[in-house]
């Protein structure tokens, strides 16, 4: 049970930033425990974090063809993002701009127009308003039809994440994702990706920044965690989860990238294509990696994870969006990507990995969402804010980074908490702007 105990005294905003400036340490590994379970937080967060950056809202190929439409949310607020007749990409708030009717009620289709079920004003999947019945007769001869488009919202897309924002004044989605580009390119640029089968929905009762957190650097959790998955045999050891390196860069972005990998993890077929969609540096770490586990701030977060399937390693790549839906809730939506050109057999086998491994049915995520829910319960009520209890971020604040082939700021293994720290730093930098 989730407890609901509410702060009687409501606190202003003002009060709220002068408190997180107090309390939230990431620069000397203090990150309080009410930032994960106060209600009035939460709020500010809404408005300073979800409202203000970039938001992941699908993969281009989920809607592959001319005119075919998803709808999604942003920060709460339902959306159509539609691939039109000429094959660019539009967003627009899901709402009819006659009487404010939700436009579309299906999660995906094909259209070229859409019509509104309450009066019937039709819109063409650019935006234009195209139909509005019986307008001479009722409207008369001047009625202007050209403002009545539906609101654009803005979308961006990095090689086919499609990203969208209600803030005019934020920087492009490239000066966003900024150097981190470099690892997104391992991740969805290594060749043509397509997701497969519909995006995995579920609820899990936690805070978001759980999960950003945990995917963002902690793979110290995998020993005791995932424990039960070293034991079946389905990696190495233990301490496999170790060797490799943490990388952070600005925004608060940050992976933690599992090195070597004897075995070429993804499908033989393809190498050409990652090689002439990587650079040397980045094919040579492709042809590395184990794994790669990170966070794209606020709330996408990705991995590439190695297992054995029936005696046979295959990788398997997904991204997954921590959605709040409120203090201690959220939809997790998970998109399993395939290389698009892999054979049929390849992508079968990846998907058996992804289903066993993460997803509702799997082994990690269920280990994960017991620990995301029960931490959330002790970070909720009253007490962990008045007595301001407190998390612990310290490990790796001794450490020197070291120098890396790729961009950002880079530590010689993965048990860090640095990602986190940095992670936290530029949640506080918004919340507090
Ligand atoms: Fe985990």
């Amino acid at each position: 049970m989730i407890k609901t105990e509410k702060n009687l005294e409501e606190k202003s905003k003002g009060q709220i930033i002068d408190h997180l400036k107090q309390t939230v340490l990431p620069e000397e590994g203090i990150i309080p425990a009410y930032i994960l379970g106060d209600e009035d937080v939460y709020n500010l967060e809404h408005e300073k974090v979800f409202l203000k950056t970039w938001v992941f809202v699908g993969h281009e190929s989920e809607i592959p063809k001319k005119n075919d439409f998803i709808t999604r949310e942003l920060a709460g607020y339902s959306i159509i993002i539609t691939r039109s007749g000429e094959d660019e990409i539009n967003a627009f708030y899901n709402m009819c701009t006659h009487r404010g009717m939700k436009l579309c009620r299906a999660d995906r289709g094909n259209k070229r127009t859409f019509q509104c079920p309450y009066h019937g004003f039709n819109f063409k999947n650019t935006g234009e308003c195209i139909g509005v019945p019986l307008q001479k007769d009722i409207y008369g001869e001047d009625f202007d039809r050209s403002n009545m488009g539906l609101n654009q919202v803005r979308i961006e897309s990095y090689k086919g994440l499609l990203f969208a924002t209600w803030n005019e004044e934020a920087e492009s989605l490239d000066d966003f994702l900024g150097e981190f580009k470099w690892y997104i390119d391992l991740l969805v640029g290594r060749a043509e990706m397509e997701v497969i089968g519909e995006p995995q929905r579920f609820i899990v009762n936690a805070n978001w920044k759980v999960g950003s957190d945990n995917f963002v650097g902690d793979s110290y959790h995998t020993m005791v965690t995932h424990g039960s998955i070293a034991k079946l045999g389905m990696v190495p050891s233990a301490t496999y989860s170790k060797q490799g390196y943490q990388i952070y860069t600005d925004n608060g972005h940050g992976l933690n990238l599992g090195l070597p990998n004897p075995v070429f993890a993804f499908p033989e077929e393809l190498k050409e294509e990652f090689k002439s969609n990587l650079t040397e540096e980045q094919f040579e770490i492709l042809s590395n990696m184990k794994n790669m586990i990170g966070n794209i701030f606020p709330n996408l977060s990705f991995l590439i994870s190695h297992t054995e399937i029936k005696g046979q390693p295959i990788s398997n790549t997904s991204v997954r969006m921590w959605r709040p839906i409120g203090v201690n809730k959220m939809e997790v939506t998970a998109w399993m990507l395939v290389e698009k050109n892999a054979p049929q057999e390849w992508k079968d086998r990846s998907r058996d990995a992804f289903i066993l491994t993460f997803s509702p049915s799997g082994i990690f995520e269920q280990d994960d969402t017991e620990v995301f829910t029960d931490i959330t319960l002790t970070a909720s009520g009253k007490m962990p804010f008045q007595k301001n209890f407190k998390y612990n971020y310290t490990m790796g604040l001794h450490r020197e980074p070291v120098d890396f082939v790729g961009p950002g700021v880079a530590y010689g293994d993965k048990f860090s908490e640095a990602n986190q720290r940095n992670f936290y730093k530029y949640w506080l930098e918004l919340m507090t702007e």
